[in-house]
Protein backbone atom coordinates (compact mmCIF):
# COMPACT_ATOMS: atom_id res chain seq x y z
CA UNK A 1 0.00 0.00 0.00
CA UNK A 2 1.28 3.59 -1.21
CA UNK A 3 1.46 6.78 0.83
CA UNK A 4 -1.85 8.09 2.02
CA UNK A 5 -3.71 10.64 -0.36
CA UNK A 6 -3.91 14.06 1.22
CA UNK A 7 -6.98 15.39 0.96
CA UNK A 8 -8.43 19.30 1.75
CA UNK A 9 -12.14 19.93 2.02
CA UNK A 10 -13.96 22.67 1.08
CA UNK A 11 -17.31 22.57 2.58
CA UNK A 12 -16.52 20.09 5.41
CA UNK A 13 -19.83 20.88 7.37
CA UNK A 14 -22.44 20.11 4.06
CA UNK A 15 -24.15 17.54 3.23
CA UNK A 16 -21.41 16.65 0.49
CA UNK A 17 -18.91 17.47 3.35
CA UNK A 18 -20.59 14.57 5.89
CA UNK A 19 -20.58 12.06 3.63
CA UNK A 20 -16.93 12.91 2.35
CA UNK A 21 -16.26 12.39 5.90
CA UNK A 22 -17.34 9.45 6.31
CA UNK A 23 -15.77 7.94 3.05
CA UNK A 24 -12.10 9.45 4.47
CA UNK A 25 -12.81 7.71 7.79
CA UNK A 26 -13.64 4.16 6.39
CA UNK A 27 -10.95 4.51 3.80
CA UNK A 28 -8.34 6.06 6.39
CA UNK A 29 -5.48 3.38 5.43
CA UNK A 30 -5.54 5.19 2.17
CA UNK A 31 -6.59 8.89 2.54
CA UNK A 32 -5.83 11.62 5.10
CA UNK A 33 -7.55 14.87 6.08
CA UNK A 34 -5.44 17.51 6.21
CA UNK A 35 -7.27 20.77 5.56
CA UNK A 36 -10.99 21.75 6.36
CA UNK A 37 -12.93 24.52 5.42
CA UNK A 38 -16.70 26.20 6.13
CA UNK A 39 -18.49 29.26 5.50
CA UNK A 40 -19.28 30.54 8.98
CA UNK A 41 -19.60 27.93 11.38
CA UNK A 42 -16.45 27.46 13.04
CA UNK A 43 -18.40 24.93 16.23
CA UNK A 44 -18.67 22.25 13.86
CA UNK A 45 -15.66 22.77 11.88
CA UNK A 46 -14.01 22.25 15.19
CA UNK A 47 -15.08 19.40 15.87
CA UNK A 48 -13.94 17.59 13.02
CA UNK A 49 -10.54 19.08 12.95
CA UNK A 50 -10.24 17.37 16.62
CA UNK A 51 -11.78 14.12 15.18
CA UNK A 52 -9.47 13.71 12.13
CA UNK A 53 -6.71 15.88 13.78
CA UNK A 54 -6.42 18.02 11.00
CA UNK A 55 -4.13 21.34 11.77
CA UNK A 56 -5.43 23.56 8.87
CA UNK A 57 -9.10 25.14 9.25
CA UNK A 58 -10.37 27.49 7.50
CA UNK A 59 -13.85 29.94 6.95
CA UNK A 60 -14.55 32.07 3.89
CA UNK A 61 -16.58 34.61 5.95
CA UNK A 62 -15.84 34.86 9.58
CA UNK A 63 -18.23 36.08 11.66
CA UNK A 64 -17.49 39.61 13.34
CA UNK A 65 -16.22 38.75 17.22
CA UNK A 66 -15.02 35.45 16.40
CA UNK A 67 -13.96 33.21 19.20
CA UNK A 68 -10.96 30.54 17.32
CA UNK A 69 -10.26 29.26 20.45
CA UNK A 70 -12.68 26.65 20.12
CA UNK A 71 -10.20 25.10 18.09
CA UNK A 72 -7.51 22.27 19.03
CA UNK A 73 -4.48 23.81 20.07
CA UNK A 74 -1.65 24.10 17.61
CA UNK A 75 -4.51 24.37 14.58
CA UNK A 76 -4.00 27.32 11.73
CA UNK A 77 -6.35 28.93 11.81
CA UNK A 78 -7.18 30.64 7.95
CA UNK A 79 -9.95 33.81 7.33
CA UNK A 80 -11.94 34.52 4.69
CA UNK A 81 -11.39 33.97 1.36
CA UNK A 82 -7.60 35.38 0.91
CA UNK A 83 -7.25 33.16 3.74
CA UNK A 84 -8.83 29.51 1.89
CA UNK A 85 -7.04 30.31 -1.17
CA UNK A 86 -3.71 30.90 1.22
CA UNK A 87 -4.34 27.31 2.39
CA UNK A 88 -5.27 25.20 -0.55
CA UNK A 89 -1.69 26.83 -2.04
CA UNK A 90 0.41 26.15 1.05
CA UNK A 91 -0.84 22.66 2.51
CA UNK A 92 0.97 19.70 0.67
CA UNK A 93 -1.96 17.83 -0.63
CA UNK A 94 -3.27 15.36 -3.66
CA UNK A 95 -6.86 16.45 -3.74
CA UNK A 96 -8.90 19.18 -3.27
CA UNK A 97 -12.39 18.31 -2.96
CA UNK A 98 -14.41 21.52 -3.76
CA UNK A 99 -17.68 21.10 -1.97
CA UNK A 100 -19.17 24.24 -0.70
CA UNK A 101 -21.81 26.22 -1.76
CA UNK A 102 -22.30 28.91 -4.08
CA UNK A 103 -19.29 30.35 -5.84
CA UNK A 104 -16.69 31.43 -3.15
CA UNK A 105 -14.38 28.43 -4.14
CA UNK A 106 -13.42 29.64 -7.56
CA UNK A 107 -10.44 31.79 -6.52
CA UNK A 108 -9.30 28.81 -4.05
CA UNK A 109 -9.84 26.04 -6.87
CA UNK A 110 -7.93 27.91 -9.52
CA UNK A 111 -4.93 28.47 -6.88
CA UNK A 112 -5.26 24.63 -6.43
CA UNK A 113 -5.19 23.80 -9.89
CA UNK A 114 -2.07 26.21 -10.32
CA UNK A 115 -0.35 23.73 -7.22
CA UNK A 116 -1.13 20.83 -9.33
CA UNK A 117 -3.74 19.17 -6.90
CA UNK A 118 -6.07 16.91 -8.57
CA UNK A 119 -9.70 18.25 -8.17
CA UNK A 120 -12.85 16.15 -6.99
CA UNK A 121 -15.75 18.64 -8.19
CA UNK A 122 -18.97 18.79 -6.58
CA UNK A 123 -19.24 22.27 -6.54
CA UNK A 124 -21.45 22.99 -10.36
CA UNK A 125 -21.64 26.97 -9.52
CA UNK A 126 -17.88 27.95 -10.40
CA UNK A 127 -17.98 26.08 -13.50
CA UNK A 128 -21.32 28.05 -14.58
CA UNK A 129 -20.10 30.70 -13.94
CA UNK A 130 -15.97 30.51 -15.09
CA UNK A 131 -15.93 27.18 -16.63
CA UNK A 132 -13.32 28.14 -19.72
CA UNK A 133 -11.16 29.98 -16.95
CA UNK A 134 -11.47 26.43 -15.28
CA UNK A 135 -10.70 23.93 -17.66
CA UNK A 136 -8.33 26.05 -19.35
CA UNK A 137 -6.37 26.35 -16.45
CA UNK A 138 -7.19 22.59 -15.72
CA UNK A 139 -5.32 21.95 -19.06
CA UNK A 140 -2.48 24.05 -19.01
CA UNK A 141 -1.21 22.57 -15.29
CA UNK A 142 -2.10 19.16 -16.76
CA UNK A 143 -4.58 18.91 -13.64
CA UNK A 144 -7.31 16.17 -13.81
CA UNK A 145 -10.64 17.90 -12.62
CA UNK A 146 -13.21 14.43 -11.64
CA UNK A 147 -16.63 15.20 -11.18
CA UNK A 148 -18.23 14.27 -7.96
CA UNK A 149 -22.06 15.03 -9.16
CA UNK A 150 -23.76 12.14 -8.96
CA UNK A 151 -24.32 12.57 -12.92
CA UNK A 152 -21.54 13.48 -14.08
CA UNK A 153 -19.37 11.00 -12.07
CA UNK A 154 -21.65 8.24 -14.32
CA UNK A 155 -20.45 10.00 -17.42
CA UNK A 156 -16.93 9.99 -16.04
CA UNK A 157 -16.88 6.14 -15.45
CA UNK A 158 -19.19 5.87 -18.44
CA UNK A 159 -16.77 7.56 -20.67
CA UNK A 160 -13.94 5.11 -19.89
CA UNK A 161 -15.63 2.20 -22.13
CA UNK A 162 -15.05 4.02 -25.51
CA UNK A 163 -12.80 6.31 -27.96
CA UNK A 164 -14.28 10.27 -27.61
CA UNK A 165 -14.78 10.17 -31.84
CA UNK A 166 -17.91 7.81 -30.96
CA UNK A 167 -19.35 9.49 -28.49
CA UNK A 168 -23.12 10.42 -29.51
CA UNK A 169 -25.05 12.17 -26.64
CA UNK A 170 -24.75 12.39 -23.17
CA UNK A 171 -28.06 11.59 -20.72
CA UNK A 172 -28.46 12.80 -17.82
CA UNK A 173 -30.91 11.81 -15.40
CA UNK A 174 -33.27 13.63 -13.63
CA UNK A 175 -35.65 12.22 -10.33
CA UNK A 176 -37.81 15.34 -11.34
CA UNK A 177 -37.96 16.69 -8.20
CA UNK A 178 -40.40 17.65 -5.31
CA UNK A 179 -42.89 18.52 -7.62
CA UNK A 180 -43.15 16.24 -10.79
CA UNK A 181 -46.54 14.89 -10.28
CA UNK A 182 -47.51 18.41 -9.00
CA UNK A 183 -50.49 19.95 -11.43
CA UNK A 184 -49.03 22.74 -13.32
CA UNK A 185 -51.91 25.15 -11.67
CA UNK A 186 -50.96 24.02 -8.26
CA UNK A 187 -47.26 24.80 -7.87
CA UNK A 188 -48.08 29.02 -8.04
CA UNK A 189 -48.90 27.97 -3.85
CA UNK A 190 -46.01 25.23 -2.96
CA UNK A 191 -44.26 26.41 0.56
CA UNK A 192 -40.43 26.31 0.77
CA UNK A 193 -40.77 22.94 3.34
CA UNK A 194 -42.76 21.15 0.33
CA UNK A 195 -39.96 22.18 -1.75
CA UNK A 196 -37.37 20.89 0.26
CA UNK A 197 -38.91 17.53 0.77
CA UNK A 198 -36.66 16.10 -1.99
CA UNK A 199 -38.23 12.26 -2.82
CA UNK A 200 -34.74 10.52 -3.10
CA UNK A 201 -31.83 13.16 -1.86
CA UNK A 202 -31.21 14.49 1.24
CA UNK A 203 -28.78 17.33 0.27
CA UNK A 204 -28.19 20.98 1.41
CA UNK A 205 -31.34 23.35 0.93
CA UNK A 206 -30.18 25.23 -2.17
CA UNK A 207 -29.70 22.57 -4.33
CA UNK A 208 -33.03 20.82 -2.88
CA UNK A 209 -35.17 24.16 -4.33
CA UNK A 210 -32.64 23.54 -7.32
CA UNK A 211 -33.91 20.23 -8.06
CA UNK A 212 -37.70 20.81 -7.56
CA UNK A 213 -37.62 24.16 -10.07
CA UNK A 214 -34.70 21.94 -12.71
CA UNK A 215 -32.39 24.73 -12.30
CA UNK A 216 -30.06 22.37 -10.84
CA UNK A 217 -30.32 19.73 -13.93
CA UNK A 218 -29.85 23.05 -15.80
CA UNK A 219 -26.76 23.91 -14.18
CA UNK A 220 -25.35 20.87 -14.80
CA UNK A 221 -25.96 20.71 -17.95
CA UNK A 222 -23.74 23.93 -18.27
CA UNK A 223 -21.38 21.81 -16.31
CA UNK A 224 -21.23 18.92 -18.68
CA UNK A 225 -20.71 20.82 -21.27
CA UNK A 226 -17.33 22.15 -19.61
CA UNK A 227 -16.79 19.03 -18.25
CA UNK A 228 -16.77 16.36 -21.20
CA UNK A 229 -15.83 19.63 -23.65
CA UNK A 230 -19.44 18.29 -25.69
CA UNK A 231 -21.85 20.71 -27.78
CA UNK A 232 -25.27 21.79 -26.06
CA UNK A 233 -26.62 19.74 -28.52
CA UNK A 234 -24.80 17.01 -27.43
CA UNK A 235 -26.80 17.32 -23.46
CA UNK A 236 -30.03 15.28 -23.29
CA UNK A 237 -31.99 15.41 -19.80
CA UNK A 238 -34.57 12.01 -18.62
CA UNK A 239 -36.65 11.58 -15.94
CA UNK A 240 -35.94 8.75 -13.49
CA UNK A 241 -37.57 8.75 -11.07
CA UNK A 242 -35.57 6.29 -8.65
CA UNK A 243 -32.33 8.11 -9.16
CA UNK A 244 -30.51 4.85 -9.39
CA UNK A 245 -29.13 5.42 -12.93
CA UNK A 246 -27.05 8.27 -12.18
CA UNK A 247 -26.84 8.95 -16.38
CA UNK A 248 -26.05 7.54 -19.14
CA UNK A 249 -23.57 7.73 -22.28
CA UNK A 250 -24.61 6.81 -25.77
CA UNK A 251 -22.39 6.24 -28.31
CA UNK A 252 -23.06 6.26 -32.29
CA UNK A 253 -23.05 2.61 -32.39
CA UNK A 254 -26.19 2.99 -30.23
CA UNK A 255 -25.16 1.55 -27.65
CA UNK A 256 -26.12 3.01 -23.98
CA UNK A 257 -23.95 2.42 -20.83
CA UNK A 258 -24.89 3.81 -17.55
CA UNK A 259 -24.06 3.65 -13.81
CA UNK A 260 -25.77 2.68 -11.32
CA UNK A 261 -26.04 3.04 -7.32
CA UNK A 262 -28.55 3.86 -4.86
CA UNK A 263 -29.06 7.25 -4.45
CA UNK A 264 -26.54 8.29 -1.65
CA UNK A 265 -23.60 10.66 -2.37
CA UNK A 266 -20.53 8.13 -0.64
CA UNK A 267 -20.42 6.27 -4.07
CA UNK A 268 -19.54 9.16 -6.35
CA UNK A 269 -17.61 10.77 -3.89
CA UNK A 270 -15.47 7.54 -2.97
CA UNK A 271 -15.08 7.28 -6.70
CA UNK A 272 -13.48 10.45 -6.89
CA UNK A 273 -10.81 10.24 -4.23
CA UNK A 274 -9.85 6.42 -5.14
CA UNK A 275 -9.67 6.87 -8.58
CA UNK A 276 -8.38 4.79 -10.41
CA UNK A 277 -8.70 2.38 -7.77
CA UNK A 278 -11.67 0.74 -6.03
CA UNK A 279 -12.49 -0.65 -2.66
CA UNK A 280 -15.64 -1.41 -0.95
CA UNK A 281 -18.26 0.82 -0.68
CA UNK A 282 -19.23 2.69 3.27
CA UNK A 283 -22.70 1.12 2.58
CA UNK A 284 -24.08 -1.83 0.52
CA UNK A 285 -25.28 -1.58 -3.32
CA UNK A 286 -27.90 -2.01 -5.09
CA UNK A 287 -29.76 -5.59 -4.36
CA UNK A 288 -31.07 -7.29 -7.35
CA UNK A 289 -32.06 -10.30 -5.41
CA UNK A 290 -35.11 -7.83 -4.22
CA UNK A 291 -37.82 -6.43 -6.90
CA UNK A 292 -36.88 -2.85 -8.20
CA UNK A 293 -37.92 -0.78 -11.13
CA UNK A 294 -36.60 1.39 -13.13
CA UNK A 295 -38.75 4.29 -15.01
CA UNK A 296 -38.02 6.80 -17.68
CA UNK A 297 -39.75 9.34 -18.73
CA UNK A 298 -39.21 12.32 -21.11
CA UNK A 299 -40.07 15.86 -20.05
CA UNK A 300 -43.39 17.35 -19.75
CA UNK A 301 -43.04 20.91 -22.14
CA UNK A 302 -43.23 23.82 -20.39
CA UNK A 303 -43.27 22.09 -16.48
CA UNK A 304 -39.66 22.97 -15.76
CA UNK A 305 -38.79 26.85 -17.07
CA UNK A 306 -35.61 27.30 -15.32
CA UNK A 307 -34.32 24.41 -16.93
CA UNK A 308 -35.38 25.96 -20.62
CA UNK A 309 -33.67 29.23 -19.19
CA UNK A 310 -30.20 27.78 -18.22
CA UNK A 311 -30.26 26.06 -21.85
CA UNK A 312 -31.15 29.47 -23.46
CA UNK A 313 -27.71 30.57 -21.26
CA UNK A 314 -26.04 28.12 -21.95
CA UNK A 315 -26.08 28.35 -26.13
CA UNK A 316 -25.93 32.42 -25.61
CA UNK A 317 -22.56 31.42 -24.29
CA UNK A 318 -20.11 34.14 -22.77
CA UNK A 319 -21.44 35.73 -19.70
CA UNK A 320 -25.02 34.41 -19.84
CA UNK A 321 -24.81 31.25 -17.36
CA UNK A 322 -23.33 33.32 -15.04
CA UNK A 323 -26.45 36.10 -15.18
CA UNK A 324 -28.82 32.74 -15.24
CA UNK A 325 -26.50 31.75 -11.91
CA UNK A 326 -26.56 34.72 -9.72
CA UNK A 327 -29.96 35.04 -10.45
CA UNK A 328 -31.03 32.07 -9.59
CA UNK A 329 -28.98 31.93 -6.28
CA UNK A 330 -31.06 35.21 -5.23
CA UNK A 331 -34.00 34.11 -6.12
CA UNK A 332 -34.44 30.87 -4.27
CA UNK A 333 -33.03 33.10 -1.28
CA UNK A 334 -35.62 35.01 -1.24
CA UNK A 335 -37.90 32.22 -1.76
CA UNK A 336 -36.01 30.32 1.11
CA UNK A 337 -36.98 33.40 3.07
CA UNK A 338 -41.02 33.37 2.21
CA UNK A 339 -40.53 36.84 0.17
CA UNK A 340 -41.47 35.41 -3.40
CA UNK A 341 -43.32 32.59 -4.52
CA UNK A 342 -41.74 29.20 -6.21
CA UNK A 343 -43.18 30.83 -9.79
CA UNK A 344 -41.10 33.85 -9.08
CA UNK A 345 -37.88 31.92 -9.43
CA UNK A 346 -38.17 31.02 -13.14
CA UNK A 347 -39.27 35.01 -13.62
CA UNK A 348 -36.75 36.33 -11.87
CA UNK A 349 -34.10 34.85 -13.67
CA UNK A 350 -35.91 35.95 -17.04
CA UNK A 351 -36.11 39.36 -16.12
CA UNK A 352 -32.72 38.97 -15.28
CA UNK A 353 -31.41 37.43 -18.54
CA UNK A 354 -33.41 40.19 -20.36
CA UNK A 355 -31.84 43.18 -18.97
CA UNK A 356 -28.01 41.87 -18.14
CA UNK A 357 -26.54 42.05 -21.13
CA UNK A 358 -24.04 39.30 -21.75
CA UNK A 359 -20.66 39.46 -23.55
CA UNK A 360 -17.79 37.48 -24.22
CA UNK A 361 -15.43 38.06 -20.42
CA UNK A 362 -12.19 38.89 -21.37
CA UNK A 363 -10.88 38.43 -17.18
CA UNK A 364 -12.55 36.31 -14.55
CA UNK A 365 -12.88 40.03 -12.72
CA UNK A 366 -15.51 40.81 -15.96
CA UNK A 367 -17.38 37.60 -15.20
CA UNK A 368 -17.69 38.43 -11.22
CA UNK A 369 -18.72 42.21 -12.37
CA UNK A 370 -21.47 40.86 -14.00
CA UNK A 371 -22.56 38.35 -11.77
CA UNK A 372 -22.63 40.78 -9.11
CA UNK A 373 -24.62 43.55 -11.10
CA UNK A 374 -26.89 40.92 -11.72
CA UNK A 375 -27.59 40.07 -8.08
CA UNK A 376 -28.13 44.00 -7.63
CA UNK A 377 -30.51 43.76 -10.17
CA UNK A 378 -32.35 40.59 -8.83
CA UNK A 379 -32.53 41.69 -5.62
CA UNK A 380 -34.28 44.78 -7.01
CA UNK A 381 -37.43 43.04 -8.67
CA UNK A 382 -38.65 41.55 -5.04
CA UNK A 383 -37.59 44.45 -3.00
CA UNK A 384 -39.33 46.86 -5.30
N1 LIG B 1 -25.78 17.59 -1.51
C1 LIG B 1 -25.66 16.88 -2.61
O1 LIG B 1 -26.10 15.73 -2.68
C2 LIG B 1 -24.95 17.46 -3.81
C3 LIG B 1 -24.88 16.68 -4.97
C4 LIG B 1 -24.18 17.18 -6.05
C5 LIG B 1 -23.57 18.41 -5.99
N2 LIG B 1 -23.67 19.16 -4.86
C6 LIG B 1 -23.01 20.48 -4.82
O2 LIG B 1 -22.09 20.47 -3.72
C7 LIG B 1 -22.05 21.78 -3.13
C8 LIG B 1 -22.42 21.67 -1.66
O3 LIG B 1 -23.75 21.20 -1.56
P1 LIG B 1 -24.34 20.72 -0.15
O4 LIG B 1 -25.68 20.14 -0.46
O5 LIG B 1 -23.34 19.89 0.57
O6 LIG B 1 -24.55 22.12 0.59
P2 LIG B 1 -24.79 22.40 2.13
O7 LIG B 1 -25.21 21.16 2.86
O8 LIG B 1 -25.65 23.60 2.20
O9 LIG B 1 -23.30 22.75 2.66
C9 LIG B 1 -22.62 23.81 2.15
C10 LIG B 1 -21.19 23.86 2.67
O10 LIG B 1 -20.58 25.01 2.06
C11 LIG B 1 -20.49 26.08 3.03
N3 LIG B 1 -21.17 27.23 2.43
C12 LIG B 1 -22.50 27.52 2.40
N4 LIG B 1 -22.72 28.68 1.75
C13 LIG B 1 -21.51 29.12 1.36
C14 LIG B 1 -21.09 30.28 0.67
N5 LIG B 1 -21.94 31.22 0.27
N6 LIG B 1 -19.76 30.42 0.45
C15 LIG B 1 -18.88 29.48 0.87
N7 LIG B 1 -19.23 28.37 1.53
C16 LIG B 1 -20.52 28.19 1.77
C17 LIG B 1 -21.18 25.61 4.29
O11 LIG B 1 -20.49 26.15 5.43
P3 LIG B 1 -21.29 26.54 6.80
O12 LIG B 1 -21.64 25.23 7.43
O13 LIG B 1 -20.33 27.34 7.59
O14 LIG B 1 -22.51 27.32 6.37
C18 LIG B 1 -21.06 24.10 4.16
O15 LIG B 1 -19.78 23.67 4.58
C19 LIG B 1 -23.00 22.64 -3.95
O16 LIG B 1 -22.27 23.31 -4.93
C20 LIG B 1 -23.95 21.64 -4.58
O17 LIG B 1 -24.49 22.10 -5.81
C21 LIG B 1 -24.34 18.71 -3.78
Amino acid sequence: MGARKKIILLGATGSIGASALRVIERHSDRLELVGVVAKSRLAPLAEIARKFSVRDVGLYEPPAGLDSGVLPAATHFYRGIDGVTDLVSSVPADIVLVASAGTAALRPTLAAIERGHTIALANKEILVLAGRFVTDAARRRGVRLIPVDSEHNAIFQCLDAGARSGLRRLLLTASGGAFRDTPLEALRDVTPDQALDHPNWSMGPKITIDSATMANKGLEVIEARWLFDVNPGQIDVVIHPQSVVHSMVEYVDGSILAQLSPPLMTFAIQHALLHPDRADGVVPTLDFSQMMRLDFFPLEPGRYPCLDLAREALCAGGTAPAIFNAANEVAVEAFLGGRIGFLEIPAIIRKSMDSVTSREPGSLEEVLGVESETRRLATQYFSS
